[in-house]
């Protein structure tokens, strides 16, 4: 059977009776604001800390600099950790630019992310977000293509991976190209919605995974100094 690891969130790991199992690749897909970089980030947190493991975070949406003023914050985070390089912020869009890979092309943006996953060793990966990637890939051969050949990639390499897939709000679905879903191990959807008062309640729910036999309740999740919580929704 196949190892499980933690995921950062002990009751995500609860709800996936155990954790992440080692080696798949998940579409973490959500709306703006719903959480994604934060789970995201408390995953390869608890990968260096808990398992010494090498992460990164490959961005092509918000700056280094940025993303770790906005994670400071939480008792996760650890500034060890990144002078120790157990967790690396790679700005992918600058590269590209440096590059000169624009307009992307799916050997270009795969022959860049694995050398960078490579030469960093990782053993935790996070793209935010393949959205993006799709995007500037254009048709859907393309995008396929990419998604497939990163995924047996990121299996080659012995790597845990979160895609971040971008969605519309309030909109029950995973992907833009309605592909990313296939091709991956797993999903978890990040979404909100309105309780009788008003107030915008953040969601958790597991969709799919393969080869575990996971919860598919809706979770309602809060984001705290503590990091991402989850609770079931009856008790709210
Ligand atoms: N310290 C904190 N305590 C509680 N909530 C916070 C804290 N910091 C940020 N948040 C909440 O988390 C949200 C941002 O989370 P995050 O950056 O992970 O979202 P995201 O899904 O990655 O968004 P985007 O699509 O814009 O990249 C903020 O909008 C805010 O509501
Ligand atoms: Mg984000």
């Amino acid at each position: 059977m196949t190892e499980k690891i933690k995921t950062g969130v002990e009751e995500l790991d609860v709800i996936l009776d155990g954790g992440l199992p080692r080696g798949h690749a998940v579409l973490l897909a959500g709306s703006c604001g719903t959480g994604k970089t934060i789970l995201s980030q408390e995953f390869l947190f608890a990968g260096a800390k808990e398992y010494d493991e090498v992460g990164i975070y490959i961005s092509l949406s918000e700056s280094r600099e940025k993303m770790i003023s906005n994670l400071e914050g939480f008792d996760f985070y650890d500034t060890k950790m990144m002078e120790q390089n157990k967790i690396k912020i790679v700005d992918i869009t600058q590269d590209a630019r440096l590059m000169n890979l624009e307009p992307l092309t799916v050997n270009g943006v795969m022959n860049m992310i694995s050398s960078i996953i490579r030469d960093s060793e990782a053993k935790r990966v996070v793209i935010d977000s393949v959205t993006a990637i799709c995007n500037s890939l254009g048709n859907e051969k393309n995008i396929r293509d990419f998604l497939f050949e990163l995924g047996l990639q990121l299996e080659y390499l012995d790597c845990t991976t979160l895609f971040i897939s971008e969605v519309p709000p309030m909109e029950f679905t995973y992907s833009v190209f309605g592909v990313e879903e296939f091709i991956a191990d797993g999903v978890i959807l990040l979404r909100e919605m309105e309780d009788k008062t008003g107030n915008l309640i953040r969601t958790l729910q597991v969709i799919k995974m393969r080869g575990v036999n996971h919860s598919r309740a809706r979770n309602a999740m809060e984001i705290t100094q503590a990091g991402i919580q989850l609770k079931p929704m009856f008790e709210l």
